[in-house]
């Protein structure tokens, strides 16, 4: 990690583009050496949210173009649970397919949580199954939710020293807050999680060596929340001005931090390449 920063030096950029491109051509080729078979990667998304047509559209995209089979079930948003269900079940049972993700948000009227526990924790690529975890809060992962694994993954490429380190995470969700505190947690960081209660919040990140947003609101994170050197990640994903930015106001923030991730080209393609990673893993398993 670089300790020492000329005051005008800007930070180093964490990649996750150039890292997950390198990710996949590795899956690719291990998918090329296989006979017959492809692994199979199956969404299910439900509704008309503008987003999360966008992040399946990528996904799909991106499973077929690295060699996976891939199918996106598409339900409108009065979908019932009942027909959740039944293609879960009937994904479950399937052996073309060996990942299946249910895209998050879901409409209002569906219980979430009934529709992750039925997921096949056997091919619950994203994570998110109450078995899987269990599995990640006591040190045994199986499959590990996308995006934190993602976060770990580009934070080892660049060698950035956890142990001992103090980590805050700005955001609680399932998706990545909780999940990203307990990979960390496992790495030995001394770990903060912050929410939408928290006082004194900017006091807060000024303490970290390693400050993770993950909260959803454009440019919040300015440069007085930065301690000098501190590595910075932005899981955020915000629409500005037709603009895609992070939480993180980066201008300001990449002159102070030693490290900082891009947006766009920083998490997000690491989740996608995690995505498909878990999928591979699951068919190997699926295998032996
Ligand atoms: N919505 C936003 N991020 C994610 C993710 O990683 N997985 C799923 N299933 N839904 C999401």
């Amino acid at each position: 990690m670089k300790d020492e920063k000329a005051k005008d030096e800007k930070a180093t950029l964490l990649d996750g583009k150039k890292l997950s491109q390198k990710i996949c051509a590795t899956l690719k080729s291990k998918i090329e050496k296989l006979k017959n078979k492809k692994p199979g990667l199956a969404v299910v998304l439900v509704g008309d949210n503008p987003a999360s047509q966008i992040y399946v559209a990528k996904k799909e995209k991106t499973a077929r173009e690295f060699g996976f089979y891939s199918e996106v079930h598409r339900l409108p948003a009065s979908a019932q649970e009942k027909e959740i269900l039944s293609i879960i079940q009937h994904l479950n049972d399937s052996s073309k397919i060996h990942g299946i993700l249910v895209q998050l948000p879901l409409p209002a009227h569906i219980q979430t949580q009934i529709i992750l526990n039925a997921v096949s924790p056997l091919k619950d690529v994203d994570g998110f199954h109450p078995l899987n975890l269990g599995r990640l809060f006591m040190g045994d992962p199986l499959f590990t939710p996308c995006t934190p694994q993602g976060v770990m993954e580009l934070l080892k490429e660049y060698h950035i020293e956890l142990s001992g380190k103090s980590a805050v995470i700005v955001g609680r969700s399932l998706i990545v807050g909780k999940p990203l505190a307990h990979l960390l947690l496992s790495q030995n960081a001394t770990v903060t999680i912050c929410h939408s209660k928290t006082k004194n919040l900017e006091e807060v990140c000024q303490k970290a060596d390693i400050l993770i947003s993950a909260m959803g609101k454009p440019h919040f994170i300015k440069n007085s929340f930065v301690k000098e050197g501190a590595v910075v990640v932005d899981v955020g994903i915000n629409r500005l001005n037709k603009k895609i930015v992070g939480d993180v106001d980066f201008e300001s923030v990449q002159k102070k931090a030693s490290f900082i991730t891009p947006v766009p080209g920083g998490v997000g393609p690491m989740t996608i390449a995690i995505l498909l990673q878990n999928t591979l893993k699951s068919f190997e398993r699926s295998m032996s």
